[in-house]
């Protein structure tokens, strides 16, 4: 696994940005295949989103070719309520680069048949060649997507139901009365992350440092999904001075000196 830490949170974002349109023009280079990329929502990634869209605008990269499946979306939340990941990606993302609308995939929260709905996800994402890189936040809990602990670290797209923890966490955008977050999410697995090429997890202010020591530090456990990325072949997280700041001084100053050999 890979660590970058980054002075501030528009570092680390800027990083995270320049690290995926570095990915999807090395594709495009040598192939005419589609880049596949999982992305996903929260405060975490607007920063790197809005570097993403200044790049496109600049021409320094484009997503005409790029095929995107996000990670997760609430259960029964109508796809035009404000805090819905539709809107959240429409938002943010999608009105303000040149993605087509076909190639855009988010998990319908509101099919009637939600486990067809997964299982389709997830055929879709086998159909579109593979996810090349998977671009994710981190729960404070540690979980990735709406993987909470405990979830299996072989898991597929599936209904999830949330921890009273990530409901609390997610009440700030539902005018922080708990009760109007929704109980269950859509979520890709553990496994769907891991069967990328490559998995970005990106880390923001001290509210995540427990999480990211856990994950970084701690065991490979369900307990913690995000510690999952310890098995994979390609895992990056990347995370600012704060997020990483309960991290051993051993584990920062090592991660420091092997970003500074390879000249990241
Ligand atoms: C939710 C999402 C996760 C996200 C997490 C952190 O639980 N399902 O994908 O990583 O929130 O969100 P934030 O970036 O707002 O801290």
């Amino acid at each position: 696994m890979k660590v970058i830490i980054r002075n501030d949170s528009k570092g680390a974002s800027v990083w995270a940005a320049h690290y995926i349109a570095r990915k999807i023009n090395e594709k495009a280079a040598v192939s005419d295949k589609p880049f596949v990329i999982g992305l996903c929502t929260g405060s975490t990634p607007i920063e790197t989103y809005e570097e993403l869209i200044r790049m496109v605008k600049a021409g320094e990269v484009s997503f005409k070719n790029v095929i995107s499946f996000n990670m997760d979306e609430y259960v029964g939340l109508p796809v035009e309520h404000p805090e819905s990941y539709h809107s959240f990606m429409y938002k943010y993302l999608f009105n303000h680069i040149d993605e087509p609308e076909e190639n855009i995939h988010i998990l319908n929260g509101n099919a009637p048949d939600l486990k067809a709905e997964c299982e389709n996800y997830e055929k879709a994402i086998v159909e579109a060649g593979g996810i090349d890189l998977f671009f994710g936040g981190i729960g404070e809990d540690g979980h990735i997507a709406f993987n909470e602990p405990f979830s299996s670290l072989q898991s597929r797209t599936r209904v999830m139901t949330l921890t009273y923890d990530t409901r609390v966490v997610n009440s700030r955008f539902f005018d922080n009365d708990v009760n109007k977050v929704p109980k269950q999410a859509l979520s890709v697995g553990v496994a769907t992350v891991l069967s990328a090429q490559e998995v970005l997890i990106l880390a923001l202010g001290s509210k995540k440092a427990r999480a990211v020591a856990e994950s970084i530090e701690g065991p490979y456990s369900h307990y913690c999904t995000v510690s999952s990325l310890q098995a994979h072949p390609a895992g990056i997280i990347v995370c600012d001075d704060l997020a990483a700041g309960e991290l051993k001084v051993n584990s920062y100053r090592y991660f420091k000196a092997v970003e500074e050999a390879e000249g990241e």
